[in-house]
């Protein structure tokens, strides 16, 4: 969910996919999640079905995704089955050989497993309550799921490059289909999550949701880079990650939201182990840091409305070590009070209707949106935390909060490495 698209910043953002009324990665394009582009490095893009014929060839699947709510029993078989979840390790040393025989055995191993996952996830949305699952923004995205498996389990068995190739393009299209879907549950939730009984299904729904879509966009996005030819990457997996780097090309997205909504931002200052390199995915780097960063700069900016030309830096530190990394973002912007400390971490939970409620702020809310709604570059549906949060722990990492309440906050970003000491992490 862009703000960009809402406000028309310029910002130039390596992700297209990701949930909501704030930039991000999760969030740019107004929409969340892990995208369809890898940042750093472009693989090719297939084009997705266009104009007439790709009315047509819509038509006729969604008659068949109909037919397919009704008769499922592929699915049914398909979700019985285990997922296979590849360790990092796997994929990086697996991830090269000089007759290209990875990328056929990538794209044997994603046919079989893509449909199991996709199977797994058609199931958690029929046992969604029914009046929640009845919801028509979320009955679509559940559509789009059974479209995508009977159009991953229709394709023949892969013998050549040719299929390959082909299988690519549909990977790529299936990326390029589901890119909204992060908003779109955002949305379709936020809609009904009144009927729901018990929050905590939507929260265990909305946890495994995100992440093995995050999962599949992950191998799906390693399979297409493998084409790539760049000496620093092993599909999506950079060999030599910097930190420090990554954090600055996020600060800089985050720093033009911030100045465009606040006509500020403060400076951030990175520290710690800063010429640390190591292999890593950007990926879910590319989700996390710009939310984190908005948190901080926005938390930063509103606690001091009456000197905005005067703010406190934001510091970055960076701790590396053979297990795992760290990185702490620390803010002056006052803390996260009391009240809603136990609540942040809620998907949903936004302090962006007061924020809007300050007169202080009411004028630029009003600049930018031209709407005197709560959406912003910099804040949206309350799932920068969570989604978070959710990511880093399905990579085997932790995400915590500390407020220092009147002072500010510490929030603590925990990821296992690749080829650490460690137990490697499974997408
Ligand atoms: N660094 C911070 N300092 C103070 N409050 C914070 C900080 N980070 C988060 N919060 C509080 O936690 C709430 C939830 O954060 P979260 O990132 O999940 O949602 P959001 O920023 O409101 O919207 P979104 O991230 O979806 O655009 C925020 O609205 C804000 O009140
Ligand atoms: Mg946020």
């Amino acid at each position: 969910m862009c703000s960009c698209v809402l406000t028309g910043v310029g910002v130039a953002g390596p992700d297209e996919d990701g949930p909501r009324p704030g930039g991000g990665p999760l969030h740019q394009q107004r929409s969340y999640g892990p995208g369809a582009q890898l940042p750093g490095g472009s693989y090719h893009r297939f084009r997705s079905t266009s104009s007439l014929q790709g009315f047509s060839e819509m038509a006729r699947e969604r008659s068949k995704t109909v037919t397919s709510f009704y008769n499922q029993s592929a699915i049914d078989v398909s979700a019985e089955k285990a997922s296979v979840r590849l360790t990092l390790a796997t994929l990086l040393y697996s991830g090269k050989s000089p007759d290209g025989h990875h990328i056929l055995s990538s794209a044997k191993y994603l046919h079989k497993e893509l449909p199991v996952r996709i199977a797994h996830r058609i199931k958690g949305f029929r046992s969604l309550p029914f009046i929640i699952g009845c919801n028509p923004t979320i009955l679509q995205v559940h559509e789009l799921y059974i479209r995508a498996y009977h159009m991953l389990s229709d394709f023949p068995p892969i013998k050549d490059q040719d299929e390959e190739a082909r299988f690519c393009k549909l990977v790529q299209q299936l990326l390029d289909d589901h890119k909204d879907v992060v908003t779109m549950l955002a949305q379709g939730f936020r809609e009904c999550r009144r009927h729901a009984q018990d929050e905590t299904i939507l929260r265990s729904f909305l946890d495994t949701t995100l992440c093995s879509r995050l999962g599949i966009r992950m191998l799906a996005t390693h399979h297409l880079a493998l084409h790539e030819d760049n000496p620093d990457f092993v599909g999506m997996i950079c060999r030599r990650l910097s930190p420090k780097k990554i954090i600055e090309k996020w600060v800089d997205f985050a720093r033009r939201l911030c100045e465009h909504q606040y006509g500020n931002s403060p400076r951030v200052r990175i520290n710690g182990h800063v010429a640390a390199r190591f292999p890593f995915i950007p990926l879910p780097l590319d989700y996390i840091l710009p939310e984190l960063l908005k948190n901080a700069m926005r938390a930063t900016m509103e606690s001091h409305l009456d000197t905005p030309y005067n703010v406190p830096d934001v510091i970055v530190t960076i701790a590396n070590n053979d297990i795992d990394f760290v990185i702490r973002i620390s803010d002056r912007g006052g803390g996260i009070p009391h009240n809603i400390i136990d609540k942040v971490m809620d998907y949903h939970y936004s302090t962006a209707e007061e924020s809007a409620q300050d007169p202080r702020m009411s004028n630029l809310f009003n600049n930018i949106t031209n709407s005197g709604n709560q959406s912003s570059p910099m804040h949206g549906f309350g799932f920068g935390l969570p989604t978070s949060r959710a990511y880093a722990e399905y990579l085997g990492g932790s995400l915590s909060v500390q407020s220092m309440q009147g002072i500010g906050t510490d929030v603590y970003l925990r990821l296992r490495h690749i080829d650490g000491k460690g137990e490697s992490f499974r997408v």
